[in-house]
């Protein structure tokens, strides 16, 4: 029997092709590998400076690899100009390292600011939206508070907002938890989970965090040296005997 041609839309939705990546003599993206299935969770792991947010910016064309491919939805976006990156990050949203909310901004501002930039909608259906957003991330009745006068797990809510407002595939999660008292990191972990569950959003998180990690994700990919050094399942991980991966979930590995 003949093999049945796959439909055109890929089941990846993101591919990470030999990705390399140096800044002067520090080189460190060394040849990253990384396919993210369309409709996953997929945590990325691996210690301080190894170059995590290096990889999430590449993905958005926030930095040009120096070799290698990103492709998205089966489309080479590698050398897309800053125009065409504009139209990709529509499409994947990011929740920046440290949230990077507007200080002089409102919370219904913050949050509104990507509909005022990048659709004709009207003041009053941003408004609706602004505010549905909020109710769905648990922040209803904040609309008028400032950044500075929020907690860091509100602030966390107010970032994931604004990614969620152009109603992204995917997002790109930095960092989501760091920082944040134990009962904040589940409450943001099972928003997480629940864009996921709901809306149907891709999503990669970059963490430290290897309880988080292990509890809410579907696959662990471990950066290490530049390189995805494994990846797996959860329950791959976990029972893996390699000496590198288990290093990993000590803590050691991720160790600053
Ligand atoms: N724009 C840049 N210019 C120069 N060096 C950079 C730039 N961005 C990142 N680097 C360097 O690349 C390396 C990896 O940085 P990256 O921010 O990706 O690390 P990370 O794995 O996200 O670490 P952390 O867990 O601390 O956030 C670091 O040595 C960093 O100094
Ligand atoms: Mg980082």
């Amino acid at each position: 029997m003949t093999k049945r041609k796959l439909p055109e839309k890929k089941d990846h939705i993101i591919e990470i092709i030999d990705l390399h990546k140096s800044f002067e003599d520090n080189y460190v993206l060394r040849g990253v590998n990384l396919k993210i299935r369309r409709g996953e969770i997929m945590t990325l792991i691996g210690g301080s400076g190894t170059g995590k947010t290096v990889i999430l910016r590449s993905i958005i064309g926030l930095i040009r690899p120096d070799q290698g491919k990103v492709i998205f939805n089966g489309g080479d976006i590698t050398h897309y100009t800053e125009e065409q990156f504009i139209e990709v990050r529509k499409e994947i949203g990011m929740l920046f390292q440290g949230g990077a909310l507007f200080d002089s901004l409102n919370v219904l501002d913050n949050v509104c600011y990507p509909l005022r930039e990048h659709t004709p909608l009207s003041e009053d259906e941003i408004r609706k939206r602004g505010i549905t957003i909020l109710e769905e991330v648990g922040l209803n009745g904040k609309e008028g508070l400032f950044p500075a006068d929020l907690s860091g797990g509100m602030k966390r809510r107010v970032g994931i907002a604004r990614s969620i407002i152009l109603e992204p595939e995917m997002i790109l999660f930095d960092e989501p938890t760091t920082g944040l008292d134990p009962y904040n990191t589940r409450n943001i972990s099972e928003l997480i989970v629940e864009l996921n569950k709901t809306r149907g959003i891709t999503s990669l998180i970059v963490t430290h965090d290897m309880e988080t990690a292990l509890k809410i994700t579907d696959r662990l990919a471990m950066l290490y040296e530049g390189r995805i050094a494994m990846i797996g399942t959860r329950e791959e991980i976990m029972s893996s005997q390699d000496t590198l991966v288990k290093s990993f979930i000590s803590g050691e590995a991720l160790a600053h």
